[in-house]
């Protein structure tokens, strides 16, 4: 969307978003379900904030506080809906309330999230050039169940839209459907809503029938046909749920492909809508890219790995069924295959961290290693430091937190627990199986572990000694159960 279109100055927006969703068989309103990493409304919101219209107005009612909070942040204001008696009735609630500056409004439903800000301008500009009373957008659709159909009179122009349980058969035959997205001229539209009647199946007043009051008035109405269908998709089944999401990831994916990442099985990828990634980056089957993840260029996701808010910088290569959120791989760090990154590890450029390795918190410097088996939780590790496997800071004290400190080019000998907070200097050694409750100085060898004494000959004598005194119990064990358990399998 370019910046300098000019904004929709007389136009308020108005989200309807009151229903329950009945269809959806959820405790939860229809508008918070998430499609394509977002909630149905934040689409929906996010389609008009570059309209720069007069206001975004939601209309709230199930979950109202929960609906209105989240939308909030965006700059989007609630109003309550109480009780919820129809489309037509929800517009009736805003009349009082809209921005009096406002001649039009554009109105569009909270459940039809992959709306594009462009369909929306072309909307408002194709109501604003014909000075029609009413511009609804339509769409033709293959299976139109479920949807609102529009007919048309000899001119063209809209006579009324239909609902499907009031359709005629020849009615139902018609595939151009009401997306729920009109423009209106708000002078011409208030009168008809007061004219509204609730004789429908569901006792309800319905926008929908405003078309044909317009009509009556000797107003006209027009549609505009969606060059793709997909966008006035609703999501009142859980089947259309996910129809909808496949259709975000889908769009997301063709977008970093069309920007130079490679992914293959593209559609077993998921990556959310705010996630970057950088040119002849390499994405392998089943990988999920969440939330505000930024991959630089030249990386490789191996498959099955699940990346949150992470950073990756150029040439990161994460392997094959790594966990990692909010953290940071420096460039040409290698992590995994079974690695987890827990908030604030720090991969220098060019460090590893193997498998079954947990990183919480810890900065590893450049060209450090921990290859295997190993937690490292509020530490520091310089650069060329390698960690034996199973290495354990003891970071908790079952009060504090506390931090590890290991310099460069440190060597941790196996199995070595660092019980915190103890510092390990440059260029020392520690020795495999050591508990180090004491700061090892730089260049030193730090060693905590009981002695160890060799006993010549002493297996061989211990098992000769068990063998004697098994001999005669066997024997015994025989004579007393032998006959018994045999009779009994006899008798099977
Ligand atoms: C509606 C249209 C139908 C159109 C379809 C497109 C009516 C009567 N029908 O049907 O012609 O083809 O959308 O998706 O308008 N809402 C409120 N307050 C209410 C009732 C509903 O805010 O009292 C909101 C809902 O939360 C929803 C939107 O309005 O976001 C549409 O309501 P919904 O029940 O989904 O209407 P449809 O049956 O899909
Ligand atoms: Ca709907």
């Amino acid at each position: 969307m370019p910046s300098r279109t000019p904004a929709l100055a007389e136009f308020s927006t108005v989200i309807l978003a009151a229903g329950k969703g009945t269809r959806l068989r959820s405790n939860q309103a229809k508008v918070l379900h998430r499609a394509g990493g977002r909630t149905l409304i934040e689409h929906v919101v996010r389609a008009c904030l570059p309209l720069r219209a007069r206001e975004i107005i939601a209309i709230v009612g199930h979950q109202a506080e929960a609906v209105g909070n989240s939308i909030a942040p965006l700059g989007a204001r609630a109003i309550l809906q109480q009780p919820q008696n129809g489309t037509g009735h929800a517009l009736r609630v805003a009349r009082n309330k809209l921005d009096r500056r406002s001649k039009y409004v554009l109105v569009m439903p909270g459940d039809a999230p992959l709306i594009r800000t462009e369909t929306l301008l072309r909307l408002a500009h194709a109501h604003l050039a014909s000075g029609a009373a009413a511009t609804i957008l339509t769409a033709m659709l293959s299976e139109p169940a479920g949807y609102g159909r529009i007919v048309r009179k000899s001119d063209n122009s809209v006579a009324r839209i239909v609902e499907e349980n009031a359709a005629t058969p020849e009615e139902r035959g018609i595939q151009e459907v009401n997306s729920s997205l009109y423009a209106f001229t708000l002078e011409a539209l208030w009168p008809c809503l007061d004219a509204l009647r609730p004789e429908n199946v569901h006792k309800e007043l319905y926008l929908t029938d405003a078309i044909a009051l317009l009509n009556q008035r000797g107003l006209r109405v027009l549609a505009e046909v969606a060059g793709d269908a997909h966008e006035v998709l609703g999501c009142n089944t859980r089947a259309e749920l996910a129809e909808v999401d496949r259709i975000f990831r889908d769009r997301k994916r063709r977008d970093l492909m069309d920007a130079g990442v490679t992914i293959y099985l593209p559609e077993t990828v998921v990556v959310d809508p705010d996630v970057h990634v950088g040119p002849d980056t390499i994405i392998e089957p089943c990988v999920q890219l969440l939330g505000n993840t930024r991959i630089g260029a030249n990386c490789h996701i191996h498959t099955g790995s699940m990346l949150t808010d992470m950073t990756l910088e150029d040439g990161a290569n994460v392997r094959e069924l790594c966990v990692m959120a909010s953290s940071r791989l420096r460039a040409g760090a290698v992590v995994g295959p079974f690695s987890r990154l827990r908030p604030g590890a720090d991969i220098g450029r060019g460090a590893r961290v193997g498998n079954f390795v947990e990183v919480k918190k810890s900065r590893l410097g450049e060209g450090a290693k921990a290859q295997h088996l190993t937690y490292l939780g509020d530490a520091t590790i310089g650069p060329g430091s390698n960690i034996g496997a199973g290495t354990i800071t003891c970071n908790y004290d079952g009060v504090r937190k506390n931090r590890t400190s290991i310099g460069s080019n440190v060597f941790i000998g196996s199995n070595t627990a660092l019980v915190a907070p103890v510092r390990v200097g440059d260029r020392a050694y520690v020795a495999a199986g050591s508990t180090i409750t004491e700061n090892v100085p730089p260049d030193a060898l730090g060693i905590a572990r009981g002695k160890q004494a060799n006993k010549p000959g002493w297996a061989a004598a211990r098992r000769k000694e068990m063998a004697a005194a098994a001999a005669p119990k066997r024997a015994a064990t025989k004579r007393v159960l032998g006959p018994r358990r045999r009779s009994k399998k006899r008798g099977r």
